[in-house]
């Protein structure tokens, strides 16, 4: 028997846009999911993870904003009127966005702040999987060039966007090889 954190781990999914509802994701439970990441594990108690949540208009203006960078960092040849739009839909389908920060303060070797920050956002998708919220992690590379939208300090870098919604996604079997390949056991 798997008790309730085991089961949430295991059953914890990627969610994306096409499962989203259109409803409303709470705004106490986006506080609670972002109170889950605050609780992560943190070397020096440096804190390294900040967020910038993106809700209703919001939405638009991230959207529009990865559609710009889509159309000015991609070559001629790549380019595609179809990819420019699914850049912006990621965002106005999904009824909440969270830019993922790293705030590095030179205190700890970067890996560290990052993996931090990393711990947060696994908080933020068992937090709101508990919730019936879905989402996912999105990390194209037009992030790099997210820095003056989101206001970022020199020191600090955003390594991804978290999209979130309500869903009728189908619950699935991770794809997984088994741990024991992954595991030498020494005794
Ligand atoms: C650091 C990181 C970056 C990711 N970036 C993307 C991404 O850009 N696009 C995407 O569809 N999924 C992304 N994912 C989600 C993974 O594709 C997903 O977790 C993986 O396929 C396993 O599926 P599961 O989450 O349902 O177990 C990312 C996950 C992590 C941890």
């Amino acid at each position: 028997m798997k008790n309730e954190i085991l089961k949430t781990i295991h059953e914890r999914r990627t969610v994306n846009q096409n499962s989203f509802t259109d409803e409303d994701i709470k705004k106490d439970d986006i506080l609670t999911i972002l109170e889950a990441a605050n609780a992560a594990p943190t070397h020096k108690r440096t804190q390294p993870w900040r967020f910038v949540v993106f809700r209703k208009e919001g939405l638009e203006r991230l959207g529009a904003e990865l559609s710009r960078i889509y159309r000015t960092t991609t070559a001629t040849d790549k380019y595609t009127e179809v990819a420019e739009q699914n850049m912006a839909k990621k965002a106005t389908m999904s009824n909440v966005a969270i830019a993922i920060v790293v705030n590095y303060t030179g205190e700890l070797p970067e890996w560290e702040e990052l993996a931090a920050t990393a711990c947060a956002v696994q908080n933020i998708w068992l937090a709101a999987h508990s919730l019936n919220i879905g989402g996912y992690w999105a990390s194209p590379g037009l992030i790099n060039h997210l820095g003056p939208f989101l206001n970022l300090e020199e020191n600090q870098k955003c390594v991804g966007l978290f999209y979130m919604g309500h869903h009728n996604a189908e619950s699935r079997e991770p794809v997984r090889s088994p741990i024991a390949e992954k595991v030498r056991w020494e005794e």
